[in-house]
């Protein structure tokens, strides 16, 4: 049975096959049209995803959409109905379009299903993690009316037993947060959560008075933090005053309560979480937790609750956002109508396809330009790569599939020598181009994670944070609070990066790398070869590694530096994530 999984209409448009139960693909439209959550039908993941699954459209058993058009309706009326709306900002509302439009870009006029918002992010975790059985958590900004669910997962499936309804929502709470300090919502709250290791939680009391908790899990946000509204702010003008500290304008300078306001909406965020999860294990005691939606995405939350408990195992899914509800919805729609009552662990999220190194050493000889071939001498090649990043180089490093999810894991990354303390303000300044407080992570080979990290599980999907142990050097990867959030590598899921980690290990007695993503800041992650030539140009890394194919930066001819900075400028990147587009 093949089963199609579709998010999108809101952002980060995604798609994912399920063959037979099993996950053999998922992508991020983004990564095709390189636009930034990108959330229109997802026509280039689909064909990408079907072709890695060996199936045509004509094969595809059931399409499954990652929410309820006809339920999320009721709330978009509810938000155009407030009492000061402005009717001309207010969205031709549709119940019909999302199957109607799949429909038709995506050529597909089999059966079609809907599942619920959170019963995705729920089976997106529960259908990858592996357990027999686990109690399930969602937390996001909203989905048709639900903002936060509890329910319990087991051979029989998933059930949902309790909800938090809209707009009483921790996603939103977070989100004003980050809009009142001039980021961006839908996208930027890692920003925030990084930002809060250098603060204070001086405003924690005054942030909390406007929290109300209850039994069963329940809580209440007062009117005076969040102003859902559709077109309108997220947060009411009286917030500054509730708060006793200025909104920060886009762009603007970070002052010392910026920054206290930011640990202090993490702090928050971390104890009303732990109070669901204290809930949540009361209504359904296990040792097992999965966990997904938007919030889920903020790791230093996750690490602090995991080591707390009540629960012992967690799973958070590489893609725990919207992106991540279309392998949900897939997942789900097929235990429903296979009545399949296997759960398995996904250990992989290198989901995507592989494309090859032809196009690139098709452009490269064209061009004359001059390229190290290592096919079958991997050594050499790591090796060469080592020597590269011992002398400091930062270098592009693709390799093989895709990984699905926000997070490079060693398929799309830029790596580096996390040993050196000017690396991080040389990528930051150089080649990311992002804000200077904001840390960079580490990969590090799994058996030797818990030697140098204050780490007791696997976080093969870089969703954990630890401190570095003391006496371990590794400032270009060390966060202001001495944490990391670490990626574990292990030789039998992606056998090539552990081994480069190990060759760099062997040179310099720590077998980790600086791992970052491969792109540009506003850019998505690049996803071809071609798209990494391009980033490897414009962003100034001194070499590109893509399967066995290697490229020094002192190869490339100027005149293609220049060219493809114009082209960047022509085709700048869009972003969804104004305030307006939040609620639809
Ligand atoms: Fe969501």
């Amino acid at each position: 049975m093949n089963v199609v999984g579709v998010s999108a209409f809101y952002h980060d448009s995604a798609c994912a096959v399920v063959v037979d139960g099993r996950l053999v693909a998922a992508a991020q439209e983004e990564r095709f049209t390189r636009r930034r959550h990108d959330r229109d039908a997802p026509l280039y993941a689909y064909r990408s995803c079907l072709e890695l699954a060996g199936i045509g459209p004509a094969d595809v058993d059931l399409l499954a959409y990652y929410e309820n058009p006809r339920r999320k309706l009721s709330r978009q009326l509810w938000l155009a109905l407030a009492d000061d709306a402005d009717p001309g900002r207010m969205p031709r509302l549709d119940a019909t379009q999302p199957e109607r439009e799949l429909r038709e870009r995506l050529g597909f006029d089999g059966p079609f299903v809907t599942v619920d918002h959170h019963e995705a992010h729920a089976a997106n975790a529960f259908y990858c993690s592996g357990f027999e059985e686990a109690a399930l958590f969602t937390a996001d900004a909203v989905g048709e009316w639900t903002t936060t669910s509890y329910g319990v997962g087991d051979g029989d499936g998933i059930q949902i037993t309790g909800e938090v309804p809209f707009p009483h929502s921790l996603g939103l709470l977070y989100s004003a947060v980050t809009a009142f300090l001039g980021f961006s919502v839908n996208g930027d709250e890692y920003k925030v959560m990084g930002l809060a290791a250098y603060g204070r939680p001086r405003y924690y009391d005054r942030l909390a008075e406007l929290v109300t908790t209850g039994p069963d899990g329940q809580f209440r946000l007062d009117a005076g933090l969040v102003l859902p509204r559709l077109g309108g702010p997220l947060y009411p003008d009286s917030l500054a005053a509730r708060l006793g500290v200025t909104p920060r304008l886009p762009g603007g300078e970070i002052a010392e309560t910026h920054r206290d306001l930011a640990s202090s909406v993490q702090l928050l965020l971390e104890d009303l979480l732990g109070q669901a999860l204290e809930y949540l294990h009361s209504a359904h005691p296990s040792e097992n937790l999965c966990y997904a939606g938007g919030v889920a995405l903020n790791c230093v939350a996750n690490s602090r609750l995991r080591r707390r408990g009540p629960f012992r195992h967690w799973f958070v899914p590489p893609a725990p956002g919207d992106a991540g509800s279309a392998v949900g919805a897939a997942l789900l729609a097929h235990h429903r109508a296979d009545g399949d009552r296997h759960v398995r662990r996904l250990a992989d999220a290198r989901l995507g396809a592989a494309p090859g190194r032809g196009a690139l050493t098709a452009v490269l000889t064209e061009a004359d330009v001059a390229y190290e071939d290592y096919t079958g001498r991997e050594s050499d090649l790591l090796e060469r790569v080592t020597d590269l990043l011992v002398q400091g180089a930062v270098l592009g490093w693709h390799q093989g599939r895709m990984e699905f999810g926000p997070r490079a894991l060693g398929g799309r990354s830029i790596l580096a020598d996390p040993r050196d303390p000017a690396m991080r303000d040389r990528i930051n300044q150089r080649v990311k181009k992002r804000e200077e407080f904001r840390p960079f992570a580490p990969a590090v080979v799994a058996e030797r994670a818990a030697d140098l990290f204050e780490l007791d599980v696997d976080s093969p999907f870089m969703l954990e944070t630890a401190a570095v142990r003391p006496g371990v050097t590794l400032p270009a990867v060390s966060h202001v609070d001495g944490s990391a959030r670490i990626q574990t590598v292990a030789r039998d899921v992606a056998p090539r990066f552990h081994a480069l980690l190990t060759c760099f290990g062997r040179r310099t007695g720590m077998p980790v790398l600086l791992n970052t993503s491969f792109n540009v800041a506003g850019e998505p992650i690049v996803n071809d070869a071609l798209d990494a030539l391009s980033c490897f140009v414009r962003a100034g890394l001194d070499a590109l590694v893509v399967d066995d194919i290697l490229v020094l930066r002192a190869a490339v001819p100027p005149a293609w530096r220049d060219h493809l900075s114009r082209a960047a400028d022509r085709h700048a990147p869009r972003v969804h994530n104004d305030s307006y587009s939040f609620f639809l």
